[in-house]
């Protein structure tokens, strides 16, 4: 049995054949004819060297473009049709416009991230489980797609002056996870501007090192909110540099996104990714993506138990920011902002909360079976489909080709082997 698509001016056609049947019209759809050429010069072709289409195979003959293509490749071209346009005309932070225009700027600079399978986790899981590898992406996080999307946005003017940022904190609470960091000073590195990076005095040194290492200038400022804050304004005054927040602004989700455009590309059968959440740019960016490619696929957020304030913001309908957090994982503590609490309250379809035991469980798999080095907020998306709040849940019934993405792997050697003591 084959599917054709065929293409005129602005519509697609899908046709199915079937010997009782042969070259039935099964679907008809009218949308932009840019996205269709996009769409056919990369799964399409893909569609068609995977399963040519044989001699006998006869399309109509009308039609410019025939490939045959799996049932996968159907849903992901209804889903570009159905909704790309509809989520972008929704006034999210991104679309997929700005995700695919994010992939063009920051190719370069960045790696196609791989995707690991492993026998033994699905087996566990009883799920095909895909995980793709973030933690070997430059930086050792996903992060350096969105600091490199909003630093080669800038201006020359602008990005003479240079760029700053800072760790993230709650009220008097540092939760420093620093792969920002490390992403904004690589990023200026290669654009070949300063990076003024404000870091409170109690932070990792691994993250510290990360910064450095990539010719960031440290500037310390005491382990509280306050002072955070007036370095960088200070910095943001002396040098006249940008700030590139972490994750609520449109060219870092934008970036992010570019993740969804690769493993969609690499395992176009996905049907669920599981996502880890912190202030929301990844998720924000993924959905936003992936939901415009197929727009059945379905979108889990990975929270920890103890910094669950997206869990507690989508069953209140409103941002709800948590008086303290605590746990393993630092990178997760950030509270949603203003343009990425849209896209979590409308388009991510459940937040899975794990607590620490799970994640340290996780992250052991991935070192021990995978063979990958993880960090805790990269490794919480393999606790949350292991979780029995997955499992006892109606998605998990439906979930079977699992996209995990394994966001970062940047772990002090001192911190893994005290949680593994636990
Ligand atoms: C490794 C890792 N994973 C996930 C996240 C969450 O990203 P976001 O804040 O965009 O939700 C972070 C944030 O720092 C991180 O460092």
């Amino acid at each position: 049995m084959f599917e054709c698509f065929s293409m005129e001016s602005r519509t697609v056609e899908a046709y199915i054949y079937t010997h009782t049947h042969p070259w039935s019209r099964i679907a008809k759809w009218s949308d932009s004819v840019h996205q269709i050429r996009n769409f056919s010069a990369t799964k399409l072709n893909k569609g068609a060297r995977e399963h040519p289409p044989t001699s006998r195979a006869r399309g109509p003959r009308e039609f410019g473009a025939r490939v045959g293509v799996t049932p996968t490749h159907l849903g992901l071209l209804k889903g570009i049709m159905d909704s790309g346009n509809q989520l972008q005309s929704q006034g999210y932070a991104a679309d997929i416009t700005s995700i695919k225009e994010a992939k063009l700027r920051i190719s370069p600079y960045i790696h196609e991230t791989p995707v690991l399978t492993s026998k033994s986790l699905n087996f566990i899981a009883r799920k095909q489980l895909y995980f793709k590898c973030e933690c070997f992406q430059k930086g050792g996080a996903f992060k350096i797609r969105g600091a490199s999307n909003a630093i080669f946005s800038l201006s020359n003017d602008q990005a003479a002056k240079g760029v700053v940022t800072h760790s993230r904190s709650i009220f008097n609470i540092f939760c420093y996870s620093g792969n920002h960091a490390a992403a904004v000073s690589l990023a200026a590195k290669l654009r070949g501007i300063p990076a003024y990076i404000v870091i409170p005095e109690n932070a990792p040194r691994c993250k510290i090192e990360n910064v450095k290492r990539y010719g960031g200038q440290v500037i310390w400022s005491e382990p509280t909110f306050q002072s955070r804050e007036n370095v960088a304004k200070k910095v943001q005054q002396e040098t006249g540099a940008i700030m590139v927040h972490p994750f609520n602004d449109k060219y870092i989700i934008s970036g992010q996104g570019t993740i969804s455009l690769e493993l969609l590309e690499q395992i176009p059968e996905i049907d669920t990714i599981v996502v880890p959440i912190s202030g929301g740019g990844l998720i924000s960016g993924v959905t936003l993506a992936a939901k415009a490619i197929n727009p059945s696929i379905r979108i889990l957020a990975a929270e920890p138990r103890g910094a669950d304030d997206a869990a507690q913001s989508k069953a209140a309908g409103q941002i709800i920011r948590l008086p303290e957090t605590k746990t393993i994982a630092d990178g997760l503590c950030a509270f949603l902002g203003d343009l990425t609490w849209p896209v979590v309250r409308d388009l991510v379809d459940d937040i899975i909360t794990v607590d620490d035991e799970a994640i340290i469980g996780a992250m052991r798999m991935c070192y021990e079976i995978l063979k990958v080095a993880v960090e805790p907020s990269g490794a919480i998306g393999l606790a949350a489909v292991l979780s029995d709040q997955f499992q006892q849940s109606a998605a998990w019934k439906d979930s079977n080709n699992i996209g995990i993405i394994l966001s970062g792997g940047n772990i002090d050697l001192g911190v893994l082997w005290k949680s593994f003591g636990k």
